[in-house]
């Protein structure tokens, strides 16, 4: 986690920067203080996330506010604790926000998230800046959006952001996302409105299976030359990776319970279950696994690794060499984002324990979820 962080951090060595965790990735408290104790801000999209930001350690002010579906409670509240921009997706929200700070008598700083609408085409995963996702203010509203912001009361503009996409390998997106950005900020602040921070969005991709992406470091070489040949390397600059901080540090242990041989398929039937790890029956995503063996291997043979949960959709890997027996542990990789934070309870199944491990120093940062902790908030009629 630190590593990933350090890249970043080596890319805008000499620049006014701040690094916003997107904390969606992995919201777990302790991963939250790491993150705080090594500077980081957070990027949040809700008040829950807010809380635990708030419970690691984090300042409000350090604390930058995305998504579509603000609501009023959670507005006031982050107003209360002084967050430090409120990132608007919708013309709507800006009315609200500023109805609300007016009436608690607070402020809000305003950055306008901007949907710049990258060419699909050339780059087909990205998925949230493009015309028809949900996210951001179309780019042809983006100087109306701000002049409505610079006018209501309550409000003060600081900022631009956009998000384009995540698990991104590929540098030309945000290479091209920036220089729309960047048109955008020439035409805001020709009306007179400035614009003291850019904020890029969210981190690279991660290495899933053997396709590496470019380093952090490297990539943000190469926009900060762009940044400053167009004139705009002075101004404060933000990003908010989540996966890329903490995706490679993580992985799923997980018991062999059954091997199920079959006519078309052989299954392995592991403890962990889509619950644990969604990615695979949310997005087709693919997460390495590896056999930790204890003593002698066995026979290898292709097997479609499977949860308990009763849905077919509940696979963690297809068609996957491995030599195991019942008993066995196996890893899923790559599994520190989008992973815990994005776990259920489908089948009444608790949460895995979660532990960190710092060098020799291994740290129980979260205990196993209980049935009793499941049904703590249910009542009987
Ligand atoms: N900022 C905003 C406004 C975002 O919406 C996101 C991610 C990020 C930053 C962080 O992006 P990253 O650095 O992690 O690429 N559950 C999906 C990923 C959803 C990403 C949503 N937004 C998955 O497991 O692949």
């Amino acid at each position: 986690m630190l590593a990933a962080l350090a890249a970043y951090q080596r890319g805008f060595a000499g620049r006014r920067a701040q690094i916003c965790y997107a904390m969606k990735a992995n919201s777990s408290l302790a991963v939250l203080q790491v993150f705080a104790q090594a500077g980081c801000g957070f990027d949040i999209v809700s008040g829950g996330e807010l809380e635990r930001a708030l419970a690691a350690g984090a300042k409000g002010t350090d604390i930058i506010f995305s998504g579509v579906g603000k609501t009023r409670a959670e507005i006031r509240r982050a107003l209360e604790v002084g967050i430090g921009c409120f990132n608007v997706e919708s013309e709507a929200e800006l009315e609200v926000l500023s109805e609300v700070a007016v009436a608690v008598g607070k402020t809000a700083h305003v950055s306008i998230r901007v949907n710049p609408d990258v060419d699909p085409k050339t780059h087909p995963y990205i998925s949230t800046g493009l015309k028809g996702n949900k996210f951001g203010v179309p780019h042809e509203r983006a100087l109306h959006a701000y002049q409505r912001a610079a006018a209501l009361p309550g409000l003060k503009v600081i900022g631009i952001d956009c998000h384009i996409g995540s698990q991104i390998t590929d540098e030309a997106p945000y290479l091209d996302a920036m220089e729309r950005v960047l048109d955008l900020v020439t035409a805001v602040e020709a009306t007179g409105i400035p614009v003291h921070h850019i904020d890029f969005g969210g981190g690279l991709g991660i290495d899933y299976d053997g396709t590496v992406p470019p380093a952090a470091d490297g990539l943000w070489r190469k926009l900060l030359a762009r940044l400053d040949a167009r004139g705009f390397g002075d101004r404060l600059l933000m990003i908010e990776p989540g996966r890329s901080l903490v995706g490679n540090a993580g992985v799923c242990i997980s018991e062999v319970l059954y091997l199920k041989p079959g006519e078309h398929k052989n299954f392995c039937v592991i403890d962990a279950a889509m619950n644990d790890l969604p990615r695979p029956a949310m997005y087709q995503a693919y997460h390495a696994i590896a056999a930790l063996k204890r003593g002698a291997s066995h026979a290898s043979a292709t097997y479609d690794v499977v949860g308990p949960v009763c849905e077919s959709g509940d696979w963690i890997g297809r068609d996957r060499a491995l030599g195991v027996q019942a008993g066995d542990l196996l890893a899923v990789m790559s599994a520190g984002a989008y992973c815990m934070s994005m776990a259920s309870n489908y089948n009444t199944r608790g949460r895995a324990a979660e532990v960190l491990v710092d060098g020799s120093q291994v740290h129980l940062i979260r205990e196993r979820e209980t049935t009793a902790d499941q049904m703590r908030l249910e009542r009987l009629l």
